[in-house]
């Protein structure tokens, strides 16, 4: 059973790592072996939790990268996926808001900043005390922004330091996407785990309150060593009603990310290695319809 799991995700153990980074996820919905235990991706019940309706064409698409956990890939994820929707729609317009103090990828986007792709950043963003103002994020998220085009749609984009909270951080309750990047470490696992715990805890529709719709929760399995760690992933937090995205394998070439020399070729070979979770995740943001459920428990998408 494990074995047809795996193949879903592309060629059999043993090659280089680089080689394994654009295996398409395909759909898979549910990985075979967990079929035994009844647990099927057609028979999959869908919570009845609503999730957000279709935007109005002048509403920002919110994403956050977020997991209370460090060294996860929040910031990786976030700059290869805020760079790749600008690549792949160039009418859109892209914010990218840092929210951590280090701004590593901030100061790792700066150089592609142009009208259509801005680093917005502004002091007020953050609180003296350390958390985050989130009335002030609402805020500017309201401002309203004139779209010249048809085919012009404003994304945000947040990345957010490790220790978030969605209590603290309480405007994640409210976006559109919230991405959980997370390898398939003990350590990473067990500080995911809480992390959604704490989400679906926090978010007050679950507890009989009055919030109408949730984030589309989506997982990334990151870092992988092998294909077996997407089954570790998906053990450990089955549980949770939300998404099994697309993973992505360990590679050197991620080393050099936040490299903002002269050279673009750092960025250049990172868009190549994660070509297929690009356009994957281009696909969801730009699709609503292909998340407008809320599966009862993790679904690969
Ligand atoms: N798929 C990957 N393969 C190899 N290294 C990775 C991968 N994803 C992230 N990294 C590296 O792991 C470290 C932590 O990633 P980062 O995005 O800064 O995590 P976070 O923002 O969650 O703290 C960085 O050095 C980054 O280059
Ligand atoms: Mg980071």
């Amino acid at each position: 059973m494990l074995d047809r799991f795996l193949k879903q995700f592309g060629k059999q153990n043993g090659e280089k790592r680089e080689e394994r980074v654009s295996q398409p996820a395909e759909s898979a919905l549910v990985p075979p072996d967990l079929e035994e235990e009844g647990i099927e991706s057609s028979k999959n019940p869908r919570r009845d939790i609503p999730t957000k309706p279709a935007k109005s064409p002048d509403e920002a698409t919110t994403i956050v990268f977020a997991n209370s956990k460090g060294g996860v890939g929040k910031s990786t994820v976030a700059f290869v996926s805020c760079l790749k929707l600008a690549l792949k729609k160039p009418d859109f317009l892209i914010e990218f808001i840092d929210l951590d103090r280090q701004g590593t990828t901030s100061e790792s986007l700066h150089r592609f900043a142009n009208k259509k792709f801005k680093l917005v950043s502004d002091p007020e963003f953050l609180l003296a005390s350390g958390g985050v103002n989130n009335a002030r994020i609402y805020q500017h998220l309201k401002s309203g922004f004139q779209l010249k085009s048809e085919n012009e749609k404003r994304f945000v984009f947040f990345d957010t330091p490790a220790g978030t909270t969605p209590t603290e951080y309480s405007f994640m309750l409210d976006t559109d996407y919230l991405f959980v990047p997370t390898s398939a470490s003990d350590a990473d696992l067990g500080a995911t785990k809480k992390f959604l715990s704490r989400l679906y805890d926090a978010n007050p529709l679950i507890n009989g309150g009055k919030i109408k719709f949730l984030p589309t929760v989506v997982v990334i399995p990151n870092l992988l060593e092998d294909r077996t760690e997407i089954l570790t992933i998906y053990r450990n937090l089955r549980e949770f009603p939300c998404f099994l995205g697309h993973p992505i394998f360990y590679s050197k070439v991620f080393r050099t990310t936040f490299n903002y020399g002269i050279s673009d070729h750092n960025v250049v070979d990172l868009l190549r290695i994660t070509e297929d979770f690009g356009d994957w995740l281009v696909n969801i943001v730009c699709d609503h319809s292909l998340t407008a459920y809320t599966p009862s428990t993790l679904h690969q998408i």
